[in-house]
């Protein structure tokens, strides 16, 4: 991987090209932290950063520990990049995003510890975590400006109300026709492997949360069981009614179903609701971290099941019998698309996101916003271009 080049990822290097980021130079002097998914899709970010004037020794990239690759974090290591990768967990019993904020806010304390700079600190952001951390400290948020992926860390900056320049990539236009259905593809077919393996042929699949990537997990999911959607958004059950899914409330879906899928970015389901579910059923989260199902207490030993990789402090590597043993929580509660070895999604499909959010952070560095603002129409759609293959016009400078 490490002989790859970003000559071998032509929507970033199109980005690139097409921004002038090599010329205009957005990144020089900037310190860098890296919330993210390390993929090989990174490696060619990173690079593109470094490309736009940014300093490998100035960037720190925290890995999700869950859908970390080994091959990715030595590349990056490599090129001088600070990775801070944790491959276990300290205690499964409580939720990822605890100990990911934790590791996150030593970080920062790093970053702005030491003689004052005033430099910028970009922050590239998944699920608002370097955002939040950076929060605590006056001295890191004034220097802050971001470039946020996902949609639950772009509701938390808005409704936190930073006044800090943040770019959002997460509710894009350009992601969510492009990427969600990529996503919700690799989730599918990550379900499928995982069910193989459990010997589970589920009938009836509850999905809850019916948003950018539920819509396309529904579609598919339909191809092989009776679909029911639940989502707490009238607006988002209408669309579900209208794409001929059956529509049920939370009660309804855990009773009909053996199958449950959670698509929200949020928590969907406490041990006390497991006694609601009226069929043996496979838990699964197709969404992000641990948060859709808030059985972490449940993640120990003696509830693992054979066929995982065993060790309970990597609950992403294994399934866990819940309830009185009869419901399985798949990859512990983690999303089912990163469980088992290799890459959901391929570098040359991810780099679409990646180079979103590249966009996204030269569009925070070299005009930031008073707050939040959305990725730039013109450039989504160049991005968008870039990833289709067609030819469009350079905005204008
Ligand atoms: N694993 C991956 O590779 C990957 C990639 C992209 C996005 N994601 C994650 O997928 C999740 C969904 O993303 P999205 O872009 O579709 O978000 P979205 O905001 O478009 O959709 C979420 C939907 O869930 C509904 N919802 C929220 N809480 C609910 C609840 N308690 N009960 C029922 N419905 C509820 C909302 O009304 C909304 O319609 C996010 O967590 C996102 O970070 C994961």
């Amino acid at each position: 991987m490490n002989r790859t080049t970003l000559a071998d990822f032509p929507v970033l290097a199109e980005t690139l090209r097409k921004l002038h980021l090599v010329e205009s130079a957005p990144f020089r002097g900037v310190d860098v932290l890296a919330v993210q998914h390390v993929h090989l899709s990174l490696v060619p970010l990173a690079d593109a950063l470094v490309a736009g004037g940014a300093d490998p020794e100035r960037m720190t990239i925290v890995s999700k520990s869950y859908s970390s690759r080994p091959a990715a974090v030595h590349a990056l290591r490599e090129r001088g990049i600070r990775v801070v990768d944790e491959p276990r967990m300290q205690d499964p019993r409580h939720s990822y995003e605890r100990e990911l904020a934790r590791t996150v806010a030593g970080v920062v304390e790093d970053l702005v510890d030491g003689p004052g700079t005033t430099d910028p600190l970009l922050l590239i952001d998944e699920g608002s975590v370097a955002t939040r951390a950076a929060a605590t400290r006056p001295v890191a948020l004034a220097r802050a400006r971001v470039v946020e992926q996902t949609t639950r860390g772009a509701r938390w900056v808005e409704a936190a109300g930073l006044g800090i320049p943040v770019v959002d990539v997460a509710r894009s236009d350009a992601k969510a026709e492009l990427e969600a259905p990529l996503v919700a593809r690799s989730m599918v077919v990550g379900l499928a492997a995982v069910l193989d393996g459990l010997g589970r042929r589920p009938r009836r699949a509850g999905l809850i949360g019916y948003g950018r990537m539920g819509n396309h997990l529904a579609r598919l999911l339909a191809a092989d069981v009776e679909v029911t959607v639940h989502d707490i958004g009238r607006g988002q059950s209408d669309l579900a009614r209208r794409a001929g899914h059956r529509v049920a409330d939370l009660a309804g879906v855990l009773r009909d179903c053996d199958l449950l899928v959670g698509s929200t970015g949020s928590g969907i389901l406490r041990e006390p609701d497991l006694v609601r579910l009226g069929y043996p059923t496979v838990l699964v989260n197709g969404a992000s971290s641990d948060l859709e199902y808030e059985l972490w207490p449940l993640r120990v030993p003696a509830a693992m099941i054979p066929g995982g990789d065993g060790d309970p402090r990597r609950p992403w590597a294994n399934h866990y019998r819940v309830g009185a043993g009869e419901h399985v929580l798949v990859a512990g509660g983690f999303p089912v698309n990163f469980h088992g070895g290799g890459e959901p999604i391929s570098a040359l499909d991810f780099q679409l996101t990646r180079a979103l959010m590249l966009a996204g952070a030269a569009q925070v560095m070299t005009r930031p916003p008073a707050g939040l603002e959305m990725l730039d129409p013109a450039v989504q759609d160049l991005v968008g271009a870039a990833y289709l293959g067609r030819a469009v016009r350079e905005p204008a400078r």
